[in-house]
């Protein structure tokens, strides 16, 4: 039986999701994912979940009349799971005051570039058109900006390449094995 409890967000995909559910699942994280909250009711990352048997709260903003009153939803939701941890990946949204106050510096962000270099939602496509040749990854605790707050951990990887597929699956490895890394030094630090 795992010792702590996380819970992810994500909007997308979730190969992300996948890696750090599938970590838990093999004993490599001492931690159980106890909830998913996605924002998109057509994302790839629910059909994940589910084929994981991880319980889901697929939730739209557009449904309530206030960020305030959808963050204590989900807020809600965390507490009654007991999330200790809560780790977006990617998840295409800001996180507002409600959650920020109810989880402080316990909320976790993975961004694909090395910050505070290309923020934002096109981070890969961006740094490939500026032409650098040393491209990362960056976890960090979650504030009211976009891709701001405190880092917790960075890997760089080199990329002289042209071809922005090759170097997001590249990344997207690197993320994985990052984002298990770091929920692990998180859990075990608290
Ligand atoms: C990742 O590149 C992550 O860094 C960013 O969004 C992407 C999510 O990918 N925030 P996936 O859905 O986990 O595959």
């Amino acid at each position: 039986m795992a010792t702590h409890t996380i819970a992810v967000f994500a909007s997308g995909s979730g190969s992300n999701f996948e890696a750090i559910a599938e970590a838990c699942r093999r004993g490599e994280i001492d931690a159980r994912v106890a909830l998913l909250v996605c924002d998109k009711p057509s994302a790839g990352v629910i059909a994940r979940a589910e084929r994981l048997g991880i319980e889901t709260l697929v939730i739209s903003p557009k449904d309530y009349s206030s960020r305030e009153e959808y963050e204590s939803v989900i807020a809600d939701r965390l507490d009654a799971c007991g999330a200790e941890l809560v780790c977006l990946a990617g998840y295409m949204r800001l996180i507002g005051r409600v959650l920020l106050e109810r989880y402080a510096r316990r909320i976790v962000n993975i961004h694909p570039s090395l910050l505070p270099s290309f923020k934002g939602a096109h981070a890969i496509a961006d740094a490939m058109a500026y032409g650098v040749k040393v491209y990362g990854v960056t976890i960090h605790y979650v504030d009211e900006s976009l891709d701001g707050g405190e880092i917790i951990s960075q890997r760089a990887l080199d990329y002289d390449g042209t071809d922005e597929e090759e170097l997001t699956s590249m990344i997207h490895s690197v993320e994985h094995k990052l984002y298990v890394e770091t929920i692990n030094k998180l859990i075990n630090n608290r």
